[in-house]
């Protein structure tokens, strides 16, 4: 087996693997769960899931390699992308429909790109008259050096007047429109730009599906204000909708597909207010979700995949499922009461996790760092005391809070997430607290608040919201007592959270519990001790 300090474990975000030096690694270790091949059916448009749960993952591995007949591409909305909104938002007074008819125009050109570029050495890619001269116009307009970004294809759009002058003579069309560059006529050149892009890519006959990946819509610049912000992607996923369901799922007679998938956390998805939200979540999402319990954690996909992980790079051909993991992870957790064969350690992970992939890699990677500092015997193994060091508990609480900072920062400012860590301190060190313990501390956070003349956040305006909002973000369960079974029951967000209820509401009037790897972080567990022999939370 390979020694701990060359172990590789990767990284801890996908984008990293659209490298091309990244690419055959991420091939080896990428785990291939059902949620792939639910993506692959044409009737998915939105990659649900929380912050690292594999959102990038999936679209990465499917950019990166054709996947049983489907071949895609993964774009990114950058900064600068959406202070490009925010100025035509100012010069051309947008409105909602104005940003759907604008996203759309970005989704077909760069759809169109794609085709153009991944059949470009296809023989049998050829003659589709109005497929080829929509792409002379693109070559005409960017000069031949359109690089597919959504920068560039911004500008597209916001030309519209040009574009579609340009579009009218490259295709002869005869519907030829008064094309204007007055701003009143922005809605119907932009339109005219679509309804010609939509006729082009319904003429063509593909071999292979094709899919078009938008990720980057989780985190909102702090230079771009939260409602402009918010009506911008609210533009985008009806333009998803609209031409995945309205135009993409009529065409007739192409044995490739085209699609278009959003890739976006639960609580965005929600705030885009999508009509019949619930029916889209159900039928045309794919939601990652890696919960698992105690006694079937070893069948569990995150389990295998840092097992899988682990495995890739030993020299023994095929080791047995779980082997290396239990070569590298010899011990047991504590306080398990399911009866485990195999030794447990990975229960321990687990209960520091917010069961996502993310937080299983960024655990191994701290504890092989720090075997590493404390420069230890090479031929050694890891031990359970790897999570009780301060080094550990530091480290991996700054990551986590530095997760729910990026999850705050959609809606919120910063000075806000300091706002929220300040909360903690009125709980007099408690991580297990009941409502009435809740209830006053937060009248003394306010208080606070007011005497030295903060202004109050919004989502402090009641008690029950600041609640809700601890328990979205995963701070925070509800701790119910089961009378009959004498058992007891957490709620966490993400756990309660499914397609039938994306947005989970927090039981009110029990007790709660601060999770437990960000107790150290928040100074919270010195009224209890607090350690994994003290944790009841069987699953
Ligand atoms: N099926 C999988 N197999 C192997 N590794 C995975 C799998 N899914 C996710 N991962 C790993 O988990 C980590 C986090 O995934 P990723 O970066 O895709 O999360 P995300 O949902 O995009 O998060 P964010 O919302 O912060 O962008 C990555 O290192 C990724 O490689
Ligand atoms: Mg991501």
């Amino acid at each position: 087996m390979r020694r701990v300090p060359e172990l590789g474990l990767g990284f801890r975000d996908a984008e990293n693997y659209k490298r091309k030096e990244n690419k055959e690694l991420f091939e080896r270790i990428f785990l291939r769960t059902p949620e792939l091949g639910r993506l692959c059916e044409p009737s998915s448009f939105f990659l649900i899931g929380e912050k690292g749960t594999g959102k990038t993952a999936y679209a990465v591995f499917l950019a990166n390699a054709e996947y049983k007949n489907n071949v895609a591409t993964l774009r990114y909305i950058r900064e600068t992308d959406y202070q490009k909104f925010v100025s035509l938002k100012r010069t051309k007074n947008l409105t909602l429909s104005d940003y759907v008819s604008i996203w759309k125009v970005i989704i077909y050109l760069l759809l169109a790109e794609q085709i153009r570029e991944k059949e470009r050495r296809n023989p049998l890619f050829k003659g589709f008259l109005k497929f080829d001269k929509l792409s002379g116009v693109i070559d005409q307009y960017y000069q031949h050096a359109f690089s597919p970004e959504i920068q560039h294809a911004i500008q597209f759009a916001e030309e519209a007047a040009v574009t579609a002058g340009l579009i009218a003579a490259g295709l002869g069309a005869s519907d030829k429109i008064s094309i204007s560059s007055s701003e009143s006529k922005f809605q119907i050149n932009l339109l005219y730009i679509e309804n010609h892009f939509e006729d082009a890519l319904r003429s063509l006959k593909l071999a292979q599906s094709h899919i078009l990946f938008i990720d980057g819509i989780d985190i909102r610049p702090q230079s771009v204000g939260y409602d402009t912000y918010l009506e911008c992607i609210k533009g985008l996923g009806n333009a998803v909708w609209s031409v995945n369901n309205d135009f993409f799922a009529g065409i007739k007679g192409s044995k490739g597909r085209m699609r278009v998938v959003l890739l976006v956390r639960p609580d965005i998805f929600n705030a885009l207010g999508l009509q019949n939200q619930n029916s889209k979540v159900r039928d045309n999402s794919v939601i990652l979700n890696w919960t698992t319990t105690y006694p079937e954690y070893r069948r569990s996909p995150i389990f295998l995949m840092a097992d899988q992980l682990l495995a890739y790079q030993q020299d023994v051909g095929n080791p047995a499922p779980g082997s290396v993991w239990d070569y590298y992870f010899p011990y047991d957790a504590k306080n398990v009461r399911t009866a485990v064969q195999s030794p447990s350690s990975f229960i321990t992970f687990l209960r520091y996790s917010l069961y996502r992939p993310r937080d299983i890699l960024t655990m191994l990677s701290i504890q092989k760092e720090n075997f590493i500092e404390e420069g230890r015997d090479a031929s050694g193994v890891f031990r359970y005391e790897d999570f009780t060091t301060p080094a550990f508990t530091r480290k991996y609480s700054d990551y986590l809070l530095g997760e729910v900072r990026d999850h705050i920062s959609f809606y919120y400012d910063l000075n806000d997430y300091e706002k929220v860590l300040k909360f903690f301190q009125f709980l007099d060190g408690r991580s297990r607290f009941s409502y009435t313990q809740y209830l006053k501390a937060f009248t003394r956070y306010v208080g606070f608040m007011k005497r030295n003349s903060m202004p109050i956040p919004t989502f402090c305006d009641t008690p029950d919201n600041f609640l809700q909002f601890l328990y979205d973000l995963n701070i925070i369960c509800s701790k119910v007592d089961s009378t009959n079974s004498g058992s007891r029951f957490f709620g966490w967000c993400y756990r309660e959270r499914s397609p039938s209820n994306i947005a989970p509401k927090v039981r009110l009037g029990v007790d709660y519990e601060v999770h437990y790897g960000l107790m150290k972080a928040l100074d919270l567990g010195k009224h209890f001790l607090v350690d994994e022999s003290t944790l009841d939370c069987e699953r």
